[in-house]
């Protein structure tokens, strides 16, 4: 099981400190911390395993405001998200660049939790398992099965909402998109301490990303025990 905390942009390096001061991992699970840039130096420097939240496909260049694999790989970075659907809806990433990033880490050496996940007018319409395909599927055609490459299943509408999909929800989306990339497939998307067993324990979910309630030490750490026993 990994779980991994999207902090999104929350915690500056002071934060992060009294963050990890007052986490307590349990054994037997994963964990990934997804702090901002400005928190990676901080966080790294605890030992636990860090990811960005994300990371360009040059090396070196000009693109301001953008951080290279290489970059990251001399802070000490394990990895990077790609293509949060936050960074799709409001930053104008594309299948294409998403893809491109993910291809340029896991080849300088980087982990990388790619998501995807449909919005609810794409649900409703019934278009999910068609959304799912084409975002999947441009990362199999950069990625191809790479070791380190992990997908995360938000739907967009689960986020920040308060709206959990069903474990049955999940499950079916997992499934999906385990038939069209043989990686391992997080879920997130309003992940708590309450539902995170029923969320953990489908066949097909193989761990959670986690926004909100990774701010927490107490409720993370809860989430992480969760994960330890499912
Ligand atoms: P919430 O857990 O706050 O819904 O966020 C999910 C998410 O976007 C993690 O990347």
């Amino acid at each position: 099981m990994l779980i991994a905390g999207n902090w999104k942009m929350f915690k500056g390096p002071g934060e992060a400190e009294s963050f990890f001061d007052a986490f307590d991992a349990p054994a037997g699970v994963d964990v990934v911390f997804c702090p901002p840039y400005v928190s990676l130096a901080a966080a790294v420097a605890t030992g636990r395993t860090i990811y960005a939240q994300n990371v360009h496909w040059e090396p070196t260049g000009a693109y301001t405001g953008e951080v290279s694999a290489e970059m990251l790989r001399e802070l000490g970075v394990d990895g990077a998200l790609v293509g949060h659907s936050e960074r799709r809806q409001l930053f104008g990433e594309t299948d294409e660049n998403v893809a491109r990033r993910a291809r340029a880490a896991l080849e300088a050496g980087l982990g990388v939790i790619a998501c995807v996940g449909e919005t609810l007018e794409q649900r409703e319409s019934g278009d999910t398992e068609l959304v799912l395909k084409i975002q999947v599927e441009a990362l199999a055609f950069a990625a191809g099965e790479h070791e380190r490459l992990v997908i995360a299943y938000e739907p967009v509408w689960a986020i920040g909402t308060g709206k959990t999909a069903t474990p049955e929800q999940a499950q079916a989306a997992h499934a999906f998109i385990r038939g069209l990339l043989d990686r391992p497939v997080l879920y997130g998307g309003s992940v708590k301490p309450e539902n995170a067993a029923e969320l953990l324990s489908q066949p097909s979910v193989d761990g959670a990303l986690v926004g909100g309630a990774s701010l927490d030490p107490d409720s993370f750490a809860a989430i992480c025990r969760a994960a330890s026993t499912s």
